[in-house]
């Protein structure tokens, strides 16, 4: 029998075996795997090919229509919200995110309020567990279909009754066709191109998790991300509760949107309006500005906290978290220059409350007068949100948004906003808010 020599790390396949994998490099990486079907079904399907004819549709074809008209609301409205508007026939979503992270609570929970004849399919647990855990999120017993197979032959031929499946983890299944390990990329790659081929015929929407590994790649290589419909990220940090569904991919819908959920011991809960749950504890000392960023389409506001002390050292420390460290270097020095905040000798931390991450330059002029506001010992105006990017020449410069950002904070009660609206500059900002 002929044998592949596939990639682990990329999914390549070559006919002669490397030391190193010519495609992305990596050393090692070639595992033999026997050509079964694969190979044979490449020759002969360019025979097949020439012979079959395919059919060709106008695009205003009434048939077309169905797919996309059937969405799915899941039961779940932040769900919903970062898929756009549900699920639609056929769609295949990939949810991916670190071990412990919470996709299985989720989707579990998902199965439960959906109003459909789900089939959930783990591998990783036992129907024992999955009990404890459904009982747990006070779901009712009945709602949930459980089976606990790992050949994915046997799976795509017990769902032709279900209207949702969903699969707990990708990285569980197997085909006796091929010879690799359970969770090689082989299989992976494999076992998702026979479900989806399956669902695909059927009209199931099918939600797979997948595992990332240390360097955040689902299953190794990104090799489902393409094959897939949708890719979802579950992210949060591991001892704060909040979570966020993010939308990396979606061929029916916007990327980027976010669903924002919190841990509880009862499971997931729906965070509606984030922005109340970030400023719950806000306090209203020095160093603490309220911005906004967005997520998705949605204006967040948060707190940044700067603290600035003498420092013990000869090099004075800048430390950030949830910050970029390097915005902050470049923040201190607009700060040195044109307010002529005498910062050298003195240690600079910045923080975002609640544990998100923020990239958006947009929560420059936040950070910065969180630090004027520590050093001064002052604390800005009440009910004042600030946001905007700073630019290398202290001036202060138009963010995306603008108009939601505003908007959000004056339903939560906030009355005037520090922003490219309303200052030019920083000086003209610290003149404004302190
Ligand atoms: P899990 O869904 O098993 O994660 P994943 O499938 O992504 O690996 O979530 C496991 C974590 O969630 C575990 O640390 C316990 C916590 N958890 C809660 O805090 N509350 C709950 O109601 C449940 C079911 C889990
Ligand atoms: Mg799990």
């Amino acid at each position: 029998m002929k044998s592949l020599f596939v990639c682990q790390n990329c999914g390549n396949e070559y006919a002669r075996w490397a030391g190193k994998c010519p495609a992305c490099g990596q050393w090692n990486s070639l595992v033999e795997t026997p050509a079964t079907k694969e190979v044979r079904s490449k020759k002969s399907g360019l025979r097949s090919r020439r012979r079959r004819k395919t059919e060709i549709v106008n695009l205003s074809s009434p048939s077309l229509l169905t797919t996309q008209n059937s969405q799915l609301t899941t039961g779940i409205g932040e769900f919903d919200r970062a898929l756009g508007n549900g699920l639609v026939s056929g769609q295949v979503i990939l949810l991916s995110g670190e071990p412990g992270i919470g996709k299985s609570t989720l989707l579990l929970q998902l199965a439960g309020s959906i109003d459909k004849r789900v089939l959930y399919v783990s591998g990783e647990e036992s129907p024992g567990q999955i009990k404890l855990r459904s009982a747990r999120l006070g779901i009712p017993e009945e709602k949930i279909s459980l089976a606990t197979e790992t050949d994915v032959d046997v799976l795509t031929g017990i769902i032709d009754n279900c209207q949702l499946l969903i699969v707990d983890s990708i990285q569980t299944l197997t085909t006796a066709d091929l010879a690799s390990g359970q969770g090689s990329v082989a299989q992976v790659k494999e076992s998702t191109a026979r479900i989806i081929a399956t669902v695909k015929e059927q009209g199931i929407p099918t939600i797979i998790i997948g595992h990332v590994n240390k360097e955040g790649e689902i299953a190794g290589p990104k090799v489902l991300e393409h094959m897939v419909d949708t890719v979802l990220y579950l992210e949060g940090q591991r001892f704060q509760s909040l979570r966020f569904l993010r939308v990396i991919k979606n061929r029916f819908g916007d990327v980027g949107e976010v669903g924002v959920f919190e841990m509880t011991e009862k499971g997931f809960r729906e965070v509606k309006n984030p922005s109340a749950l970030f400023l719950e504890e806000k306090s209203k000392g020095p160093g603490s500005v309220v911005t906004s960023v967005m997520e998705g389409s949605r204006p967040v506001l948060l707190e940044v906290q700067a603290l600035v002390s003498p420092s013990s050292f000869n090099y004075p420390r800048r430390s950030v978290s949830g910050f970029d460290l390097n915005r902050l270097y470049f923040i201190v020095a607009v700060l040195e220059k044109y307010l002529r905040l005498p910062l050298s000798k003195l240690d600079v931390f910045v923080n975002l409350t609640g544990g998100v991450k923020v990239e958006e330059p947009a929560t420059d002029l936040a950070a910065a007068l969180a630090i004027v506001s520590s050093v001064k010992n002052k604390a800005l105006k009440a009910k004042t949100l600030v946001f905007g990017e700073l630019g290398l020449s202290g001036e202060v410069r138009a963010v995306s948004a603008q108009d939601k950002r505003q908007a959000e904070a004056k339903k939560l009660g906030f009355t005037q906003d520090v922003s490219p609206a309303s200052v030019k500059t920083l000086i003209e900002a610290v003149k404004k808010a302190l």
